[in-house]
């Protein structure tokens, strides 16, 4: 449908490293990629965000006050700085003040270590890796491992990135180009929580893109350009037809696709998934994980015997 790329038609689940092997390693940490590839991972996702000095590093937010040691370092003592981020008050670190070089003689911390105990073991062992590297990895682990890893991209921000003068999208295109990853069967996806940033990135890329979406709330540069439009609405039957004209999939919050009822357990799942099929378009739902606790009360856990039985237990339940 529409002019998009479109993504390769799978029979079978698609399995995307969610910031890497992020219950296992720090996230977004090459650590944190390579051991997601090593665990089965066809793709690793990389947050992007950017450096003063225009290079996409992998950050899930511009803010990094809990995601590095910044904090110990007396000499970026003035920079930090409450920013609007999105139209909300960030206190913090933004990547966007720090050059490439300032940025590596940081080391990244667990995000969440009250759930992730086990990962703050890594603390200050591994520095923020540029796009390229995580572009560098998936080479030298597909050779390694015998299977393509692929690539699966976030642009994170992009208005508000594009509102200091720092648009994500060139930066994004000439990485790709580069590494002769922008063309058809190349295995990336990228994309994006917002529409404009996702079709101006349709007239640069020749791959697939994907559209994500929020249980909740407005993709922002909606909000910046007045379109009353919400998530909910990119995600009914018009919607998807809308989004089959420049992306390839749809990315919805997996409550989104099988909401949870009253007593928490897995409801009826939605029209999404057949809606966005008849619009042609894949739907990669987010985020499964060790930590979720949205099992059904009575799902049979034993079944799956893993150190990570919950997450897989989760997904069981899912499909
Ligand atoms: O792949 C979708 C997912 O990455 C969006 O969630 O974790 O980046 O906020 P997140
Ligand atoms: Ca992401």
């Amino acid at each position: 449908t529409g002019s998009a790329v479109q993504a390769e038609k799978h029979d079978d689940f698609v399995i995307v490293g969610h910031r890497g092997a992020s219950g296992y390693r720090p996230e977004h940490t090459l650590a944190s990629y390579e051991l997601a590839a090593r665990m089965g991972a066809d793709f690793i996702e990389p947050d992007l965000v950017t450096t003063k000095d225009r290079v996409l590093v992998a950050r899930h937010e511009p803010e990094i006050g809990g995601t590095t040691d910044v904090a110990n370092h007396p000499e970026f003592k003035d920079r930090k700085k409450t920013k609007l981020l999105d139209g909300v008050a960030v206190t913090g670190w933004f990547t966007e003040d720090f050059t490439l070089a300032e940025l590596k003689t940081l080391r990244a911390v667990e995000r969440i270590p009250a759930v992730r105990q086990h990962n703050t073991v890594f603390n200050g062992h591994y520095q923020i890796p540029t796009f390229q590297e995580v572009i560098d990895l998936s080479k030298r682990l597909s050779k390694e491992l015998g299977r393509p890893i692929g690539i699966y991209p976030e642009t994170k921000h992009p208005t508000y990135f594009q509102q200091q003068g720092l648009a994500l999208e060139p930066a994004l295109v000439r990485t790709l180009n580069r590494n002769g990853l922008n063309r058809p069967g190349a295995k990336v996806f990228v994309q994006s929580f917002e529409v404009s940033n996702l079709k101006a990135l349709h007239k640069e890329l020749r791959v697939p893109l994907v559209q994500l979406t929020s249980a909740s709330g407005a993709p922002y540069d909606f909000v910046v350009s007045g379109d009353k439009r919400t998530y909910a609405d990119i995600v009914s039957a018009k919607g998807l037809r809308e989004v089959a004209t420049y992306a390839a999939g749809v990315g919805p919050s997996k409550d989104q696709v099988i909401p949870l009822d009253a007593t928490g357990k897995l409801g009826k799942p939605t029209a999404l998934v057949a809606d966005a099929h008849k619009a042609g378009l894949v739907v990669h739902p987010y985020t499964f994980r060790v930590e979720n606790s949205f099992l059904p009360a009575d799902f049979d856990s034993s079944a799956v015997a893993s150190d990570s039985g919950n997450l897989f237990g989760e997904i069981a339940a899912y499909r």
